[in-house]
């Protein structure tokens, strides 16, 4: 396999993609449509390192037929954040979803292959609250449970969850019925350089930002305390996946991965502050908003038990490099990306 199309190839996840592939001889093009601020940003960087894109809308059936043929497309476009998809459900579905289906009918037409970015959000929310006692999270977390493949994916997820789940099972149709070559990736948090944090997507960078030009933070939902937990993969471990099944897909194909950065890489927002201080030196103000959102979590720990036994990867950085290197790149392009944050 060598040439290789990445969609939503100048978000955070495609950017970084993007370039490790080129780094590895491959020939990479992007599909991208700068919906996300930051996405013309990464574009630049792309365009530095002599990677093509194509500023397409996902939604755009005939162009998409009509570009290039490739060996494999790595499916990273998506809306990625769980409460837009409460308010632009439209998009949402069109980005996510149909977004999916065009890219599977090019791939059908080319007899070519597809690495989908999923996510974590497809669990249920109910299973994710029910393993807290109320809403109201007074105390660190001290839980064992690690979610993996085959855990319950019946019940409400989000819009999001459900379009990144329907596409998932898009894909294994697809694969039955025309042979396509596939893999799925359900991601934990990714985080790192490039990436243009949000509160409601993102929220290592974000943390990281604020805290280096001292601005205010809020710990959202579960009572303000902070003391949700998430599992965080450091971007460079993604690609040192990814790389490893491109070269392996002819043999190992058609499987579901949940992969995050587990027990390796992990934190709370209180935990993240207290490792934002110590890197930036800066303390700022953090308030309290107690209300939860319908579609928040309080809880999430990959299993990566199926992934490592597979290709024998398992996560080398922890949250400690995550954010000590989200802060370099903050710290040495800080006022390039005023307009981006
Ligand atoms: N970042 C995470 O923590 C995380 C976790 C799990 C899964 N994922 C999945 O990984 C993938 C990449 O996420 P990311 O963090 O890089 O998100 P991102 O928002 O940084 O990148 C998505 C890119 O898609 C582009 N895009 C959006 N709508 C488009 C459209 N209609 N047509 C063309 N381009 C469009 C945006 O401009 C953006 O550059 C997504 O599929 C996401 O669901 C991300």
């Amino acid at each position: 396999m060598k040439n290789i199309l990445i969609t939503g190839g100048c978000g955070f996840v495609g950017t970084n993609l993007a370039i490790f592939l080129k780094s590895k001889k491959f020939v990479v093009n992007t599909l991208d449509n700068f919906n996300r601020k930051g996405s013309r940003y990464n574009y630049k960087i792309l365009k530095d390192n002599k990677i093509k894109n194509f500023n397409i809308d996902i939604t755009n059936l005939k162009k998409i037929l009509n570009l290039p043929k490739y060996d494999l497309i790595i499916d990273c476009c998506a809306e990625a954040a769980v409460e837009v998809s409460k308010n632009e459900i439209d998009r949402v579905f069109n980005t996510n979803l149909v977004g999916t289906l065009n890219i599977l009918k090019k791939i059908r037409k080319d007899k070519s292959k597809i690495i989908f970015l999923s996510t974590s959000r497809v669990y249920p929310l109910k299973d994710l609250n029910n393993l807290v006692k109320n809403k109201n999270i007074k105390k660190k977390l001290n839980l064992k449970k690690k979610f993996n493949e085959r855990d319950n994916i019946q019940g409400p997820k989000s819009l999001y969850g459900f379009t990144k789940l329907a596409s998932e099972m898009l894909i294994e149709e697809f694969s039955f019925l025309f042979k396509i070559k596939f893999i799925i990736n359900r991601c934990g948090v990714l985080s790192g350089p490039l990436q243009f944090g949000k509160q409601d997507q993102g929220f290592v960078s974000l943390w990281v930002w604020k805290h280096m030009n001292k601005e205010k933070l809020d710990y959202i939902g579960y009572g303000g305390h902070g003391n949700q937990v998430r599992d965080v993969l450091h971007i460079k471990d993604l690609c040192n996946l990814i790389l490893i099944q491109i070269k392996k897909m002819n043999k190992i194909n058609n499987k579901i991965f949940t992969v995050g950065g587990s027990l390796k890489s992990y934190t709370s927002l209180v935990e993240l502050t207290k490792i934002c201080q110590k890197i930036t030196k800066n303390k700022i103000l953090i308030g309290k908003s107690k209300t939860t959102s319908i579609y928040d979590i309080p809880y999430f720990i990959t299993d990566n038990k199926l992934v490592k036994k597979t290709y024998n990867w398992s996560p080398k950085k922890n949250i400690y490099d995550v954010v000590k290197d989200t802060y370099k790149w903050i710290f040495q392009n800080k006022k390039k990306l005023i307009k981006y944050f």
